[in-house]
């Protein structure tokens, strides 16, 4: 049997970063080759670790949800972006870690949900969309503090500067979101997301792209990329995995819808807060024409999602509740994120 040498690979490890580094080292072999190599025990031991990882974080353990997180980035990063060396996308093993990982991060997001809320969801579509509306007006995580009173308020450069890079797993590619979520659908539904992902594209004109206006902040700050995951939290590395998750998956297509509707919803009120911080610093008017656009343009997203995407899938019982699901998770775990933020900014 032909085995990788790594000095690693005999040793239980114990270090949920030293699993991950392990992981990730075999992401950029070509499929067939990490397949043909990770067998017997070594593919066990690799396996149980991620078994054992996804258990910590399910008990609360702060370093083992981080290690999940950033693996389950890692292999995302693989499906979304253009690789410049050979990568595992394919490959049986790297499929089976991810599985494991997702079914944990979806099985703690569902354990969030209150028992029995699923259940209260009208069946009269404009009905059930009011409910939907009304639930996000009556979650904690609406008006959170984070943004109208940090944010607002105390923020500093340096704040704003970690802020951006916290949000860049979402914002940084909500365009690529769009385009995986599109796939297969038809009708309304296609012709909202296919009207909400041209907006991205600044419709047509390349200095306007809703990704490149993002950059821009990272101008102002200077941020490189190797600061940049180093510096994303377990809760923020979970937003952009639950996002890619959903976006990405046909079966989690109404999870989707729920969770990037309502993350549009949230868009405009947060940024007012954002662009009110900037001009209360007197920071570069270049990096905040992200933010004062989506004030505007979110809530158009947001009505149009509600009517043409929402609305006409709400017709079937088994839409409306999975696009409920989808909601909770992002408002569960935006408010989580939102909240471990408050003590690290009230510093
Ligand atoms: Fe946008
Ligand atoms: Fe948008």
């Amino acid at each position: 049997m032909e085995t990788r040498e790594t000095p690693a690979r005999t040793a239980v490890p114990h270090d949920p970063l030293a699993l991950v580094d392990e992981v990730s080292g075999w992401l950029t072999t070509d499929a067939a080759e990490v397949d043909a190599k990770i067998t017997g025990e070594d593919r066990d031991r690799l396996i149980d670790g991620v078994r054992k990882l996804n258990a910590e974080s399910l008990v609360g353990d702060q370093a083992a949800f981080y290690a999940q997180q950033l693996l389950l980035a890692r292999i995302y990063q693989m499906h979304t972006v253009l690789p410049e060396t050979t990568t595992a996308e394919g490959s049986v093993f790297v499929s089976e870690v991810t599985r494991l990982l997702e079914e944990a991060t979806a099985q703690v997001e569902d354990d969030w949900i209150e028992p029995g809320l699923l259940e209260q969801a009208p069946e009269e579509p404009r009905a059930y969309l009011s409910w939907l509306k009304q639930l996000a007006r009556g979650h904690r995580v609406f008006k959170h503090p984070y943004y109208h009173e940090f944010i607002r308020n105390q923020a500093d450069a340096d704040d704003l500067r970690n802020y951006v890079m916290q949000e860049s797993v979402v914002d940084g590619r909500f365009d690529d979101l769009l385009a995986m979520m599109q796939v297969g659908t038809s009708g309304r539904a296609k012709m909202e997301i296919a009207a909400n992902f041209w907006d991205e594209m600044g419709n047509g004109d390349p200095d306007q792209v809703h990704t490149l206006l993002f950059n821009k902040i990272y101008e102002v700050f200077e941020i490189p990329p190797e600061e940049l995951e180093r510096s994303l939290t377990a809760n923020a590395l979970l937003s952009g995995n639950l996002a890619v998750m959903l976006s990405r998956y046909r079966k989690f297509y109404p999870e989707a819808v729920g969770f990037l509707g309502m993350t549009e919803w949230m868009v405009p009120d947060r940024f007012v807060q954002v662009v009110h911080a900037w001009e209360r610093l007197g920071l570069p008017d270049i990096g905040i024409v992200y933010h004062r656009l989506h004030i505007t343009v979110d809530s158009q997203h947001a009505a149009g999602w509600f009517h043409n995407v929402v609305l006409p899938a709400a017709e079937s019982a088994h839409m409306r509740r999975a696009i409920a699901r989808g909601t909770l998770w992002r408002l569960n775990s935006s408010a989580r994120y939102l909240d471990e933020r408050m003590p690290v900014a009230a510093a």
